[in-house]
């Protein structure tokens, strides 16, 4: 007979499970064994053989004007709209999904303000975009929808031929990560998470400096996304149907790991030379959310709730294959001011973020003065920022980043160029959500990463933004 604490563990131990099953996504383990359960994490970084070709430097045939579809245009899609319109004759808009006809009407009414006109619009269900998805003259599809629709219609896009665009994270179960790349192995379609802050000026200035070696050999590296966003979670318009703030009522773990983490796994070579092998996450108390929702409306659905899983800062420490840490922290629950750290330390030299700092070897034991920084983020300045400079300064989005972002998207499309990140980079990046979770709900465990890319990691290879302009 088991003790009471021993019935203790083992109904924390089952209800762990069933959480731990979700973030997986095999279904009910409830009805598996601890035992089975305990494989069953150590099975996730168990290698997967496809029967499909791999699409690591996947090349298609150029796409002169690229055609474009929109699902979602929210507060994020809306922008991804304005900024392919900039595009010019790069891109055409084809058509717009939303759930909510006045959004997909209001960029409509934009693009005719612009003199884009005949662009078809599909918003009479929750499901027009399968329809909108089922056309045959649609290249590229882009994918600003809440988080909980990112696999379902990816897939069906690839499925339908169209190359995909889909906002961060791409995935939050470790089952719908390889979705999306067993997916675009079967189909041969381009599947890039836009993780626009890769595109950041001082990003790619720093991208241009560990290339060149200025840091020497890297050792670790800190990223986080430190947002409040307490306000716009609870907002009844902030989001569709307050999407974000129910993932805080149900998981813990870092819910949103890749604005930090996507430059520092690129500085890291991550897929690339490198790879995440395992990490720890821990999160503290939450209280921010709940005292919160003491003081929202007493119509809003979260008035007074309680009952949030997500602690309000998640750190999760993860090291590479070659030894680098990484610490990388979520938290948009307190009063902390915006953050995505950006630090990078290696052998000759430090870079830590908000605001942009630099050390380096020889140079004494603080930071550089303002103007010995200024020359360093002239001299690395990554030449697409002089290139586009007229159009970052007229259509900006997040400083400039987003635009960049979308130029190269589509311009490597015209180009027939592999697009800079694939679809092993949002799910290298994207995973970190549910090994987190899990790391949690079994006590702060270790939890070994899946190899997404199928062993070709190991190859050292250049990203497309270092190569090719
Ligand atoms: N990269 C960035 O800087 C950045 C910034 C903001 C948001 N995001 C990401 O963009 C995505 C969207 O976030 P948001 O802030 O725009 O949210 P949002 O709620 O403002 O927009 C989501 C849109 O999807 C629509 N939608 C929901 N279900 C749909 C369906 N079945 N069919 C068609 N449309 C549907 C909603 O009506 C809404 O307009 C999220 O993944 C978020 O993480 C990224």
């Amino acid at each position: 007979m088991m003790s009471n604490s021993n019935n203790f563990n083992r109904r924390k131990f089952l209800k762990s499970s069933a959480m731990v099953g979700a973030l997986l996504g095999v279904g009910n383990v409830n009805a598996l064994s601890p035992d089975a359960i305990q494989q069953t994490v150590a099975n996730i970084s168990t290698p997967r053989k496809s029967q499909n070709k791999s699409v690591i430097g996947l090349k298609v045939a150029p796409i002169e004007q690229v055609r474009v579809a929109f699902i979602g245009v929210g507060n994020r899609g809306t922008g991804h709209v304005k900024l392919v319109e900039a595009l010019g004759k790069k891109a055409k808009i084809i058509a717009i999904s939303d759930i909510r006809d006045k959004y997909a009407q209001n960029s409509i009414d934009y693009l005719k303000s612009k003199g884009v006109k005949k662009v078809a619009k599909y918003s009479a269900t929750k499901d027009s975009w399968k329809e909108m998805l089922q056309r045959d003259d649609i290249d590229l599809v882009i994918i600003s929808t809440p988080w909980e629709n990112h696999v379902e219609m990816s897939v069906y896009a690839m499925q339908q031929g169209k190359h995909v665009a889909l906002e961060v994270p791409a995935a939050f179960t470790v089952e719908d990560c390889w979705k999306l790349v067993d997916t675009a192995e079967a189909t041969q379609r381009n599947c890039m998470m836009l993780e626009n802050v890769c595109y950041g000026d001082e990003e790619l200035a720093i991208l241009q400096m560990v290339d060149q070696g200025i840091f020497g050999t890297l050792t670790h590296g800190e990223a986080a996304y430190i947002h409040d966003l307490k306000e716009l979670m609870f907002s009844k318009t902030g989001y569709y149907n307050q999407w974000r703030l129910r993932h805080h009522i149900k998981y813990d773990g870092n819910l949103y790991p890749t604005h930090g983490l996507g430059p520092v796994a690129q500085y890291m070579g991550i897929a690339r030379g490198d790879r995440f092998g395992h990490l720890v996450s821990m999160s503290s108390l939450e209280a921010n959310l709940t005292e919160y929702a003491k003081t929202v409306e007493k119509d809003n659905e979260f008035y007074q709730q309680d009952k949030f899983a997500h602690g309000d800062m998640n750190s999760t420490l993860i090291q590479t294959a070659k030894g680098r840490s990484i610490l990388l922290q979520h938290d948009v629950a307190t009063y902390r001011p915006y953050s995505r750290i950006n630090a990078i330390a290696g052998t000759k030299g430090y870079h830590e973020g908000y605001p942009s700092r630099l050390s380096f070897a020889g140079k004494g034991h603080g930071w550089l003065t303002a103007e010995e920084h200024q020359e360093y983020f002239t001299k690395y300045k990554h030449p697409i920022w002089d290139s586009l400079k007229d159009e970052i300064a007229k259509n900006g989005g997040h400083g400039g980043m987003d635009f960049v972002m979308m130029y190269r998207l589509v311009d490597c499309l015209n180009k027939g160029l592999p697009l800079d990140m694939d679809v092993y980079d949002g799910a290298d990046w994207s995973v970190i959500t549910p090994l987190s979770q899990i790391s949690i709900q079994m006590g702060n465990t270790p939890v070994k990463f899946p190899d997404f890319t199928r062993g070709r990691w190991q190859e050292e290879r250049k990203l497309g933004i270092m190569q090719t302009l």
